[in-house]
């Protein structure tokens, strides 16, 4: 499966920022990158970023409530941000877990609002630096992969996205050797618990992935591409960021 290259808007972006998304879309359509082109604005602009992308990449959003609809204000279910035209959606990602208290069972219950209305569920997992330090790492991404993923995940349906909180905005990154081992053990742990398909599900690196660290990132062994916050917010520099995207081996 080609790698997947996703650009998280977070909370910004207004409607003079879709002229990003229409530049990225030209990019795409006229110079077919190797990898799968996803971006991910805030809730106001997807309706009209998928309109502006007309099919050329694929629009996505950053969270979305486990239910279908009813009395819950504010929320956004996945058949929403399905009718608005997005077909991904990301979940738990490691804000919502710290600034929103989302347990891995709600991540849970949010990627199966997301496969129930036909989105792709990028579920992010990733360790605090005090975490890393502890050497408790492995373990706590392994609690976090078994208690967020549902039951019958599969590569079509599911992405995980390892982003080390300490790595987050911080312009830190983990060295490539660390990368490599959280990705292989991340893979151990899909097999094991999804056999054959365990091992096609794509594994993305986010946190701090720009222009200049992307090409040795996505080179990696098990990295199936990367979940890019900052640097996703330029075209110029998302387009850097996709065009180092390496082919899978066949
Ligand atoms: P960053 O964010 O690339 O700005 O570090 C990544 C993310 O939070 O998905």
């Amino acid at each position: 499966m080609n790698q997947l290259i996703a650009g998280n808007w977070k909370m910004n972006g207004l409607s003079s920022d879709l002229t990003e998304i229409e530049t990225i879309a030209e990019i795409v359509a006229t110079s077919a990158p190797q990898a799968q082109i996803l971006i991910c604005p805030p809730f106001t602009l997807v309706a009209r970023a998928s309109q502006t992308a007309a099919g050329r990449i694929a629009i996505g959003s950053q969270d979305c409530h486990p239910g279908i609809c009813g009395a819950f204000t504010g929320d956004i279910s996945a058949e929403m941000l399905r009718d608005s035209g997005a077909s991904a959606v990301i979940v738990g990602h490691s804000e919502r877990r710290q600034m929103h208290g989302e347990t891995n069972a709600d991540v849970c219950a949010k990627a199966r609002a997301a496969w129930r209305a036909g989105l792709l569920a990028i579920i992010c997992i990733g360790e605090t630096e005090e975490e890393r330090a502890s050497g408790s790492h492995l373990d706590v991404c392994q609690d976090q992969l078994s208690g967020s993923i549902p039951a019958g995940a599969n590569a079509q349906s599911t992405v995980i996205a390892y982003e080390p909180v300490w790595a987050i905005g911080t312009g830190k990154t983990p060295a490539s050797q660390e990368i490599s081992a959280m990705h292989a053990h991340i893979r151990h742990c899909l097999t094991g618990r999804f056999g054959s398909e365990g091992a096609s599900i794509r594994i993305l690196y986010g946190g701090s992935v720009n222009r200049g660290n992307a090409k040795e990132i996505l080179a990696l062994p098990d990295v199936g591409g990367a979940l890019v916050g900052g640097a996703s917010l330029k075209a110029v520099d998302f387009h850097a960021i996709f065009s180092a995207a390496t082919v899978p081996p066949s």
